[in-house]
């Protein structure tokens, strides 16, 4: 029996919507196909986007959309991607395939996305390989209401009124394809970058995005920091918002990855143990920060997470498109557990990615599209939204096959919403071993309480022919005690309580 222990009353830190957030990229069939089509495509539309794909991803909630990329951010010229279609430049898509990218999704096209979906936009700049001007410029053109050429060069392509910006990133990966910086370098450029992304509006900032590591280069954190904040008087106010972080989990390493679907017993642990390192990262490059913003005003913003395994058989190596199994709900369950559970630093985290790449929550086959077992996770997930975390905790084993490799069984989050209601989410990483579990809510009476789960055996997957093969299904098995609940959370599961 594992003791959960619950107090609503030890209210921690807000639970931001956008730590729900997601990142598409033009890789691949993530926009092309997977979200836009066009107007004139035979599959249903609006405006270009997938009538299917945005339902969809309306009933997950999605709170912000982080685009273009990406290494293909730092190629990005957004003024490609503006104006009549047939006169947009057709360019190669270096980083990703090599294929012909031509610019019919633009800045119109992701923000008409973005009013579709109800989301924020996070829109990330090219420090890499543009200059100063064509950022300020791309912020102008965005955000600015008045007479100028920017916004008049907007009007003229069909929007009168500005966009809100919400995010903005100060490129990507900037010690790798972003341009291969050093951090101080790289930093400097940061300082300078930012400068002329300017708040247009003045109820409207702009948050600003730094680059940050990648994985567990706390190298490049401290220095990044460090040259950031020398001799900066202004620190917080409008000059640096978030601090990036970037981890995928490779089941067998970069080189190699290993297979969406075809893994045993050894790599599900070794994978689950990987993801749950994210846990450690957030913790050591927190600490850093702490240095510099002990108040945490910094948000650290997780803007590319999930899985990278080899591509299915037979696509294209650059496309990145992979299957997606019961073992990535529970990554997905236990890395937006651990999200919450540091709540008060992590502010944005962007699942990579939205359609058709790496861990996607929809996979599309023409006009065919299926929804993951990640996407069900999202599903359940979607109440902890601007909810404030509460104190919990509850006792778990680590479990494992081989020694490095090593995951606790459970893992939890809990939060509480503004009409009081708990919601409770649970993953339980067990091959063989359904857990009971003591749930222990302190200072009040459990009145009601409904529960669903997702849940399978470990390789169980949505397939074209097979699309409802895992999905989120009732949780009867819960009980009110006097205390608060008992259940017992099978293997391979994530569940989420609703408690009132
Ligand atoms: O998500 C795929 C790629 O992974 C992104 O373009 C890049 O930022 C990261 O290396």
């Amino acid at each position: 029996m594992a003791k959960l222990v619950i107090n609503p009353e030890k209210k921690r830190s807000k639970i931001h919507k956008e730590i729900y957030g997601h990142f598409s990229e033009h890789l691949g069939r993530c926009i092309y196909e997977g979200i836009y089509v066009g107007e004139n495509s035979p599959i249903p539309n609006k405006n270009g986007m997938r009538v299917d794909v945005v339902e969809a991803l309306k009933k997950i909630k999605v709170p912000v959309l982080r685009w273009p990329g990406g290494c293909f951010a730092d190629e990005y010229h957004w003024m490609d991607g503006v104006g009549p279609k047939e006169t947009r430049k057709k360019m190669i898509n270096t980083h990703w395939g090599g294929v012909v990218e031509d610019n019919s999704f633009g800045t119109h096209e992701y923000f008409e996305l973005c009013e579709q979906l109800g989301c924020e936009a996070y829109v990330n700049g090219n420090l890499g390989s543009g200059t100063v001007r064509e950022m300020s410029e791309w912020v102008e053109y965005m955000t600015f209401e008045g007479i100028s050429p920017m916004a008049d060069l907007r009007r003229k392509n069909g929007r009168e009124k500005p966009w809100k910006v919400k995010y903005f990133g100060v490129g990507n990966e900037n010690w790798g394809c972003g341009g291969n910086m050093n951090p101080d370098y790289y930093a400097n450029e940061y300082r300078r970058y930012q400068t002329y992304v300017r708040d247009y509006k003045k109820d409207q900032h702009i948050n600003k995005i730094c680059c940050g590591p990648n994985v567990d280069d706390y190298e490049w954190t401290s220095e990044v920091l460090k040259t950031c904040f020398h001799h900066c008087e202004d620190k917080f106010h409008g000059f640096m918002d978030g601090l990036s972080l970037h981890y995928y989990v490779f089941p067998e390493g970069w080189d190699i990855k290993g297979s969406a679907t075809d893994f045993d017993d050894k790599v599900w642990y070794k994978t689950l143990s990987k993801a749950y390192f994210m846990d450690e990262l957030i913790r050591n490059h927190g600490a850093i920060m702490d240095q510099y913003d002990p108040d945490k005003k910094l948000g650290m913003i997780v803007d590319e997470w999930g899985t990278w395994y080899t591509v299915e058989p037979g696509t294209n190596e650059g496309f990145l498109y992979q299957q997606n199994t019961i073992r990535d709900a529970l990554v997905a369950g236990m890395t937006l557990n651990i999200f919450n559970k540091h709540s008060d630093r992590v502010k944005m985290a962007n699942l990579a990615q939205m359609v058709n790449v790496l861990q996607s929550v929809i996979l599309t086959d023409g006009a065919d599209m299926i929804l993951t077992p990640t996407y069900h996770v999202f599903d359940m997930y979607k109440d902890h939204q601007d909810a404030m975390l509460v104190e919990s905790s509850i006792e778990s084993e680590y479990i494992g096959l081989e020694q490095e490799y090593q995951v606790p069984d459970l893992t939890e989050s809990v939060s509480v919403s503004e009409d009081g209601t708990l919601h409770i989410t649970v993953t339980n990483a067990s091959l063989d071993r359904a857990i009971p579990v003591e749930a222990v809510i302190s200072g009040r009476s459990v009145s009601e309480v409904c529960a669903e789960i997702v849940s399978g055996e470990m390789h169980q997957m949505n397939t074209f022919e097979n699309p409802d093969n895992v999905q989120v299904r009732t949780f009867a098995d819960v009980q009110i005690t006097e205390s608060g609940l008992s259940f017992t959370i099978p293997s391979c599961a994530v569940v989420h309580l609703t408690v009132r």
